[in-house]
């Protein structure tokens, strides 16, 4: 009975005056439900960023402000509070300890919903589909990638506290660029204040555990009437550390007694004029510049300890270039080189300028005049155009983002020639006359450059 009592004065109390009384029934409804959206996720009937979004961040939201409601009406009416104050002098222990049993209940549900709503900023689907607009480009190609499985948080944030709350700092001017329309198109790279790589890649990836070389077959065609294979096969010298702690390979530069510390002269960091190795094994120190650049006296500038991302610039979100998509579908026999001049009339229907609405009419109308008017194919072969069209047209859409101005090599990788050759360009000479190597085999050994058949051990 007691109880009973309690609960009513407890009622009496929020309906004390019209704040704390809206502030119950925020509070009750937005509980109801999040309960019920949760249930709804957890059965599926509910999915996508949006539902999460309301579930895991909004409603909790709105739980927190009609409880604060509650406090401040009393406190506003304080003295309309008087009048009703009287039925509950009468024993306010029992009274007390509603509210403390409330309270313990509203702390673990606010708690849960927090927990909730941090893990649901970290998945993939918030970081990736939320501001589709702006993300889709890196979420799209991130699902085609090594790391499909490798949460956005585990490389742009990573453990520990203080990453972050910088993280949720930064992601709060993030939503703020968003909505005041503020951002840059294209995101530029490299991205600034990106946690250093050996943080984040080192939790899965440690140079001691690489070793040995690596097979690279890429199966490449000609752009000539037959499409002809063109292969190459590379053995990448991957290397790392060696059994006996030694460096080796092309992940030498990031064993851990070697530094190579670098400055560039443009933001993009594409060109480099002054390098400076630490071996620390050797003692040996030695400054590479390009003519010109005096040695004691680099370009100003932040001076920046070479880290995986400087080769691995696209770990995850790979946007290919589109030699390399369109060699990839013909070998997958997508594209059909019983057309002729597949790979031609292909690639210059990629590089045409569309727009994201007018790209599939554009590449299908493209490939039918070809296949009409200059290689005019025979009826039975219709079918085989219109699939190469539907296929380009998914290159040219996974590569493009018109919105986003994101086109071919936007995001160029590093990890080729493009970025090696920053410094493996025979230009950069130390003060004893030492070059950055450029020879082929120091990377890789050529195993077969552009033969139309493959070795018999990869046939
Ligand atoms: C394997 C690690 C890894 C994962 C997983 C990852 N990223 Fe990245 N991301 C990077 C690195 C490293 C850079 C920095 C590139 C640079 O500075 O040049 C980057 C850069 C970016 C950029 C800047 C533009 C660009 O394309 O370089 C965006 C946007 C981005 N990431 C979004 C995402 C989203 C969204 C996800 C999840 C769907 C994700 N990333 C998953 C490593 C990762
Ligand atoms: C949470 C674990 C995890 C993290 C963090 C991570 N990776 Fe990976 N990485 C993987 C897995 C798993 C694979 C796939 C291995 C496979 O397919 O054999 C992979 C593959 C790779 C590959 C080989 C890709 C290929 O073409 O086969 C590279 C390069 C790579 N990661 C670089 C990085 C870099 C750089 C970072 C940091 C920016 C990073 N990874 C962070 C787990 C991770
Ligand atoms: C000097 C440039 C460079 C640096 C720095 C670098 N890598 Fe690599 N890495 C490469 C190249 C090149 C390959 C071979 C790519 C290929 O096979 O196509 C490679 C291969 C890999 C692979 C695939 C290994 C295999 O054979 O399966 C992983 C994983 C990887 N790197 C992770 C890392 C991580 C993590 C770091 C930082 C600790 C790092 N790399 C630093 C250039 C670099
Ligand atoms: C920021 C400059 C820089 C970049 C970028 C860079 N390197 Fe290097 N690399 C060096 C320096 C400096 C050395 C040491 C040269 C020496 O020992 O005299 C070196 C040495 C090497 C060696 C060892 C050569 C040997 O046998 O002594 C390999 C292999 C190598 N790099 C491969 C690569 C590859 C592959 C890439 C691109 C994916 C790359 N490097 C990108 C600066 C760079
Ligand atoms: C500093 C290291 C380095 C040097 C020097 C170097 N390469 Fe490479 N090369 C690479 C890397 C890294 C790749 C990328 C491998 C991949 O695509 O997975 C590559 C890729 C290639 C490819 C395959 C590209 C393709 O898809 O068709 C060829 C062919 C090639 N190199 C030829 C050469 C030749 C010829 C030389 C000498 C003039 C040379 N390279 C010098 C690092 C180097």
């Amino acid at each position: 009975m007691s109880e009973h009592f309690a609960s009513r004065r407890f009622l009496l109390l929020l309906r004390s005056n019209w704040l704390s009384r809206s502030g119950a029934v925020v509070t009750t409804f937005s509980f109801m439900l999040m309960v019920s959206s949760f249930l709804l996720q957890v059965f599926g009937i509910l999915a996508g960023p949006y539902a999460g979004l309301v579930t895991f961040l909004v409603l909790p939201g709105l739980f927190v402000v009609g409880l604060l409601l509650i406090p401040a009406g009393l406190l506003l009416y304080r003295r309309r509070l008087g009048e009703r104050m009287e039925a509950l002098t009468h024993r306010p222990f029992r009274l007390l300890r509603l509210v403390a049993v409330l309270t313990v209940v509203n702390v673990v549900v606010v708690g849960v919903a927090g927990y909730q709503g941090l893990h649901y900023m970290d998945s993939v689907e918030f970081c990736g589909t939320l501001c589709h607009e702006v993300m889709i480009p890196q979420y799209n190609a991130y699902l085609d990638s090594p790391h499909a499985r490798v949460a956005c948080v585990q490389c742009h944030i990573g453990p520990g506290a203080s990453w972050f709350v910088k993280s949720k700092l930064s992601g709060l001017r993030q939503v703020l660029a968003v909505m005041f329309d503020t951002f840059e198109r294209p995101i530029p790279v490299p991205v600034k204040d990106l946690r250093p790589a050996r943080e984040t890649c080192e939790q899965c990836h440690w140079p001691d555990k690489f070793t040995g070389d690596r097979l690279v077959v890429r199966r490449r065609f000609k752009s000539d009437r037959e499409t002809t294979p063109s292969n190459r096969v590379l053995l990448m010298k991957t290397g790392g550390t060696r059994p006996d702690g030694e460096p080796t390979g092309i992940h030498w530069h990031i064993h851990s007694g070697v530094e190579v510390r670098y400055r560039a002269s443009d933001e993009s960091r594409r060109e480099i004029p002054w390098i400076r190795l630490v071996d620390r094994r050797t003692g040996r120190e030695e400054v590479f510049t390009l003519p010109g650049v005096d040695p004691a006296n680099p370009p100003p500038g932040p001076e920046r300890v070479m880290d995986c991302v400087d080769c691995h610039n696209q770990p995850s979100h790979i946007f290919h270039r589109e030699t390399e998509e369109i060699d990839r579908s013909i070998d997958l026999g997508l594209l059909s080189r019983d057309l002729p001049y597949i790979r031609k009339v292909g690639l210059e229907a990629l590089r045409a300028s569309w727009t994201q609405a007018g790209a599939e009419a554009g590449i299908r109308g493209m490939l039918s005049e070809f296949y009409a008017a200059k290689e005019p194919v025979p009826a039975e072969k219709r079918p085989l155009v219109e699939a190469a069209a539907k296929e380009i047209h998914a290159i040219w859409a996974r590569n493009n983002y018109p919105h986003m101005k994101i086109a071919w090599n936007t995001y160029e990788s590093f990890a080729g020639h493009a970025g090696c050759l920053r410094c493996h360009d025979d230009d950069h000479v130390s003060a004893s006359g030492r070059r950055i190597p450029l020879d082929c085999e120091s990377c890789h050994a050529i195993l077969a450059y552009r033969t139309p058949d493959l070795p018999p051990y990869l046939r």
